[in-house]
């Protein structure tokens, strides 16, 4: 029945089960997954290393059959127990390598059926929703990712952007396998600044809350800035600002307006970057957990789980960390930790979440390693029902690989590195205009160019391990060529164009042919091969970022298929030629894989250019 399992990897696999438990029938039970992706495609499609640890086991049980001695023929008894007419595997592509590893191909036919059915039938319509592997669609979840988060009154800055990037691909990733997705904005609307910046706007603004204009405060971070410079110069700013953080987190009615106010105006500011990103996000800040941390407290202390320090702050100790967890401070305030520790309850019992994701820096790895084993000595968590998860990305450095900054030393603000993506992609399609190689004309640019220079920003961070730092380049992100979105968003674009010189000169309308079922798609040269195998390998990439959620394994999976592409393209003729209906379709096909992939990771994709 995996016949119609979208996952390639799954039909593979269940040839390869039916061999090894013919060979070894007692043991079919215990069999895992026998098979992967080949690491070099040109060696092989599949490739299956069980033949090593059954040989080893075997041996270990004196239960090896006759005749069999070494891993190698474990591998070449599990590959006589292939059976000749299985649909799945090519019979002559299977070869024994090295120490007993089986490498094969899919056969042709079985590529065929595969586009032909399970792909165009469900990317039939204007609609398209590719085809799930078996294994996703058996366990959908509610997931809970926390990201972007940045802080009140301060700047977002270019690891929020990070966490940002990341977050929406997540979110993305997630929601396509239909998990149930909450997608959560942790701002940091709580904590000890606020009592600075209360002060400062009560003495800089004394008109605030007593007439009915609104003040206008400038810009938030000089705002910051200023208040900060009263809070280190004067001690009596400091006091006042010390108590108004008891009144503010007492309720006092003119402390919470004036927060209120702060927290609009950030908020603003932060809407702005998610909109031209196209980010979702739904606020619920450190803020929203105040009231309920003293219960959470309340428990770890019945649970004998606290340990009073000198002073009386009260500290969970956790497995593997000196240092513990402050679930309150000396003087009886509430902090990071406390908030972190309430939101992980909430979120596992009254969102009921099955897995929640945490993406910041990789500096706050021990804070969230601390919180998920003090979650787990609370026994909040469920191991077999409950993941928790960190994912820590490291810093964005300037070309000179130092701290990003700008010229003056300045930190880099991020609207303006979005702004700059997008000029610098303006000129290059301008150039392309006044090349005439360009098929957009100059009013439609701005939206090509925000498209791609956003793009070019977003893929340049995700393409890669988002525990790896890297360096911030316009020049190595716009390149139009090399693994970068304006490659891909070009190569997509080449695809499009194709089709459409196909309905124009050709008069083929590929969506005609696809809705009558009218023309199969034929698999003969090479080329047309390597790329039915790419776009199938859609389904298991899928099934691989599900484990990790690094959104780096769909940029691979892409930027392999736009190399794919463009070798078909470059290889097989398309209009005019005798096969140029198939090849149209095939050029749909991989369109539309593109498009999801571009969908995934948040960027735009665009037709022409
Ligand atoms: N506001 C924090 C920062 O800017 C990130 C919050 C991450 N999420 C959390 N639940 N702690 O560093």
């Amino acid at each position: 029945d995996c016949k119609n399992d979208p996952s390639m990897l799954a039909a593979v696999n269940s040839v390869f089960y039916n061999a090894v438990a013919a060979f070894v029938p007692e043991m079919a039970h215990t069999l895992g997954r026998l098979v992967e992706k080949s690491k070099m495609l040109k060696n092989g499609d599949y490739q299956c290393k069980e033949a090593m640890p059954l040989f080893a086991q075997l041996k270990a049980k004196g239960a090896l059959p006759a005749g069999v001695n070494s891993p190698v023929q474990v591998a070449q008894a599990i590959v006589a127990n292939i059976p000749k007419d299985n649909e799945v595997v090519d019979m002559d592509s299977i070869n024994v390598n090295g120490p007993g590893f089986i490498l094969c191909r899919v056969k042709k036919e079985y590529l065929e059926y595969h586009l032909n059915t399970v792909m165009n039938s469900s990317i039939d319509g204007a609609d398209p929703k590719l085809p799930l592997p078996k294994s996703v669609l058996e366990k959908p979840e509610t997931v809970v990712v926390d990201f972007s988060s940045p802080n009140i009154a301060k700047e977002m800055h270019v690891g929020h952007l990070r966490s940002t990037i990341i977050g929406e691909a997540v979110c993305r990733i997630l929601e396509f396998t239909g998990a149930d997705v909450k997608r959560i904005n942790h701002v940091g609307d709580w904590g000890t600044q606020f009592g600075m910046l209360i002060t400062y706007l009560k003495e800089a603004f004394p008109t605030f809350g007593h007439s009915d204009d609104d003040v206008d405060i400038g810009g938030l971070t000089a705002f910051y800035k200023k208040a900060k410079m009263r809070f280190d110069e004067d001690a009596d700013f400091k006091k006042t600002s010390q108590l108004n953080v008891v009144k503010l987190q007492a309720g006092d009615e003119e402390c919470r307006k004036i927060w209120q106010k702060l927290c609009d105006i950030s908020r603003i500011e932060f809407e702005k970057v998610y909109k031209r990103l196209d980010i979702t996000l739904e606020e619920c800040g450190e803020s929203f957990y105040n009231p309920k941390i003293p219960a959470v407290i309340e428990e770890f202390e019945e649970k004998k789980l606290i340990q009073v320090e000198e002073g009386g702050a009260k500290c969970v100790f956790v497995p593997k960390h000196k240092i513990p967890l402050m679930l309150q401070k000396s003087d009886g305030g509430f902090g990071y930790d406390s908030t972190d520790m309430t939101a992980l309850k909430y979120r596992l019992n009254d969102l009921a979440a099955t897995r929640l994701v945490y993406i910041t820096d990789f500096t706050q790895g021990d804070h969230f390693d601390m919180c998920f084993r003090a979650a787990d000595k609370a026994g909040w968590v469920e191991p077999k029902k409950h993941r928790l998860e960190h994912i820590g990305f490291g810093t964005v450095q300037g070309e000179d690989g130092k701290r990003f900054k700008t010229r003056s030393g300045e930190t880099v603000r991020l609207v303006d590195l979005l702004d700059e993506a997008v000029k610098r992609m303006e000129e290059s399609l301008m150039e392309r205009i006044n090349e005439k190689k360009a098929v957009i004309t100059e009013d439609q640019v701005p939206e090509v160019a925000s498209a791609m220079g956003y793009g070019a920003v977003k893929y340049f961070d995700l393409r890669r391990n988002p525990t790896s730092n890297y360096k911030f380049s316009y020049d190595e992100m716009l390149d139009t060529r090399g693994n970068t979105a304006i490659y891909l968003l070009y190569a997509h674009a080449r695809l499009e164009s194709i089709i459409s010189k196909g309905l124009a000169d050709h008069k083929i309308d590929v969506n005609e042919i696809i809705k009558n079922k009218s023309v199969k798609i034929t698999l003969d040269h090479p080329a047309e091969r390597n790329l039915a195998l790419h776009l199938h390998m859609f389904a298991d990439m899928i099934e691989e970022v599900l484990q990790d959620l690094y959104p780096y394994r769909v940029c691979d999976f892409l930027y392999a298929l736009s190399n794919a592409v463009s070798d078909f393209v470059t290889k097989c003729k398309v209009l005019g030629s005798p096969e140029m209906e198939s090849r149209l379709l095939l050029c749909r096909s991989s369109a539309i894989v593109m498009r999801q992939c571009f969908e995934l990771l948040a960027i735009r994709h665009v037709d022409r250019i």
